[in-house]
């Protein structure tokens, strides 16, 4: 969703911010902006549409600043318009903003009232108004910054810069917020993402809620100061020296960060396992020995839900636990039932999620302790659990998650392992090898499953079966491919379709039926009855077993062999191959695709 980058430093800001705000355009956004202070004045170049509309803008202009902030909006307050896009500026402070602003159509008509008038429909406005109103009474941007901060609800990141100064300031509730430096270069970053700094701000601070971040650049130092909302100086903020590589923001060889993420799952399932079995991971799981509760209470969104089920599975079929697993959109408003003694679990890429966030704070209101399987480490989510378990995925770039998916459920699966004590077993690390020496072998065969795409991607719509573990990975399957290929498809339980989906089948319906060596006959029925009427077949079943071949259109052949636990993965890694070709094939924006953010830090 939004990105947010700043810079003050001896340099042109132009370069960082525009360059911060690229790295972000994963995330979705519908309108960009940077704002400038050149020759004392605050110059604001923003608008609608893609960040090369700004870029353009900038081209022609080409501006020189010392001291900067930028802004990639999605839209919540107002439409997308250039008006609405960020920052927004007015003769004192130009702001640039993420988040929501609950209370702020309270203090528009208040405002208004007093004869402030209003540029944009954006929440955003409010709190530069309220700043500007407080400044004039005080004269004091502290205070100021202090005093809107604490008028307004709702969780939001805001950097401010000021006529007056090359500072930056800035200052979140619940939203992710970067400060960073380079003592070197004399440089003063700040973002919403530490991935916009990356190559420049080699040490970085994580500021808590209410903590005001002043960073200022002098001709001898850079320093940042952190305050109370009282000023009172502060020591709430983490430092972290920015330890991730150039690498993480390039594509390499592949064509998009979806098909580099998906051809590095190989080697991150080997990194987690000797993480989680063999080094610093093991105490952080073997915590869980022996652990029960009486009931799970999984909750996440989307493709993580997917992973929760996955995991659901693990816990019952290891551990003999229940586990219920929720859309955290649902679990919020259902008035769950949490008794003492139970644990609620988080699965997050972002960390971020507004829906598993509030289903956090509900959970801890009810004195239900959180835990959370989450990839971004200082995330939200991350910060207000009571345990975190790490996938280590490192960025994700591709709005569609892929690696995350696959990290997140066997992060899971080693959970139930450790709570029933079997992480020493050798036939645990050689069956995870094994999954990850398979995914390989299906990158360096991709090519097959870019002919299966050949013969199916003009059809009109998929149904994705599976049975017992296989059903969220059809689940999955179908969510990959809708969001990146733009095609109607959808999950089942093979079993499900003869109870009204078969309706749809005809010769224009493609059925991606995953049939595992376990249940095969049954689901093997399942397929007949598609094909019975006259529906396209597709099978991603176990190699060798010509039986079954020869009712498939197209049969993607896998080696189940020795992967009793873990084959899942292995079948799912297939279903985004097929994906990514299918959506390749039909010329969609495969890395971003339409209407679809990162991070969704919205309800
Ligand atoms: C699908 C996808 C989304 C996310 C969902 C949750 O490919 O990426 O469905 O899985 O928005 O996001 P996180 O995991 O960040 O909470």
């Amino acid at each position: 969703m939004c990105g947010i980058v700043g810079y003050s430093g001896p340099g042109n800001s132009v370069g960082p911010i525009i360059e911060g705000l690229s790295r972000l355009e994963y995330r979705g956004y519908d309108s960009a902006g940077i704002c400038l202070k050149i020759n004392n004045e605050l110059q604001i170049i923003k608008k609608e549409g893609k960040l090369d509309n700004l870029k353009k803008l900038i081209e022609e202009k080409k501006p020189f600043s010392h001291t900067g902030i930028g802004h990639t909006r999605w839209a919540t307050h107002g439409e997308v318009t250039t008006d609405n896009a960020h920052p927004h500026g007015n003769e004192v402070f130009a702001v640039v903003h993420n988040g929501i602003i609950e209370n702020a159509s309270t203090f528009k008509k208040q405002l208004i009232a007093e004869g402030f008038h209003f540029k944009s429909q954006t929440d955003t406005e409010v709190f530069l108004v309220l700043l500007t109103k407080f400044y004039k009474e005080t004269q004091n941007t502290l205070q100021s910054i202090s005093k809107t901060f604490s008028s307004l609800s709702g969780n939001s990141a805001f950097v401010i810069i000021e006529k007056s100064s090359d500072k930056l300031y800035c200052i979140k509730r619940s939203a992710p917020l970067v400060v960073g430096e380079n003592k070197e270069k004399r440089e003063a970053y700040v973002s919403s993402d530490p991935f916009a700094l990356i190559g420049f701000a080699p040490r970085i601070y994580f500021p808590q809620d209410a903590v005001i971040c002043e960073s200022i650049v002098s001709d001898q130092d850079v320093n940042i100061n952190f305050y109370e909302l009282d000023l009172k100086p502060s020591k709430r903020f983490k430092f972290q020296s920015n330890a991730m590589s150039m690498d993480a923001t390039t594509k390499g060889p592949y064509e998009h960060f979806m098909l580099k993420e998906i051809h590095e799952q190989g080697a991150l399932i080997n990194k987690l396992a000797a993480f989680y079995i063999k080094n610093e991971g093991r105490k952080i799981l073997e915590g869980l020995k022996g652990f029960t509760t009486p009931e799970w209470h999984i909750t996440a969104c989307g493709t993580a839900w997917h992973a929760g089920i996955v995991i659901k599975n693990y816990f019952e079929q290891i551990n003999r636990q229940r586990a219920s697993v929720d859309i955290a959109s649902e679990f919020r408003y259902k008035n769950p039932i949490l008794n003492k003694g139970e644990i609620s679990l988080f699965i997050s890429q972002s960390g971020e999620t507004a829906d598993t966030l509030a289903c956090q704070e509900l959970c801890k209101e009810k004195g239900i302790p959180s835990y959370s399987i989450v990839n971004v480490e200082g995330s939200t989510l991350f910060r207000n659990s009571d345990k975190n378990f790490l996938i280590h995925a490192g960025v994700e770039i591709g709005v569609a998650s892929t690696k995350a998916f696959t990290l997140q459920a066997l992060t899971g699966y080693l959970m139930g392992r450790a709570m029933e004590g079997t992480l020493d077993q050798p036939e645990l690390f050689s069956e995870i090898q094994l999954l990850s020496n398979r995914i390989d072998e299906l990158c360096a065969n991709a090519d097959s499953l870019k002919e299966v795409a050949e013969k199916i991607y003009s059809k009109k719509g998929f149904i994705f079966t599976g049975r017992g573990k296989y059903f969220p990975i059809a689940l999955e399957g179908a969510l990959k491919l809708k969001e990146i290929a733009y095609v109607h498809a959808e999950g089942y339980a093979a079993g499900e379709l003869k109870h009204g989906p078969i309706a749809l089948i005809d010769e224009n319906i493609v059925n991606i039926a995953i049939v595992g060596p376990e249940l095969l006959e049954k689901t093997v029925s399942n397929v007949e009855e598609v094909k019975a009427r006259r529906g396209k077949i597709v099978i991603v079943g176990p190699k060798n077993l010509e039986e079954i071949e020869h009712l498939a259109d197209a049969y993607i052949a896998l080696d189940f062999e020795g992967l009793p636990n873990l084959s899942p993965l292995y079948v799912n890694v297939a279903l985004q191959f097929l994906a990514y070709h299918i959506a390749k094939l039909k010329g969609t924006d495969i890395d971003k695709p339409r209407n679809l953010a990162k991070s969704v830090t919205v309800e």
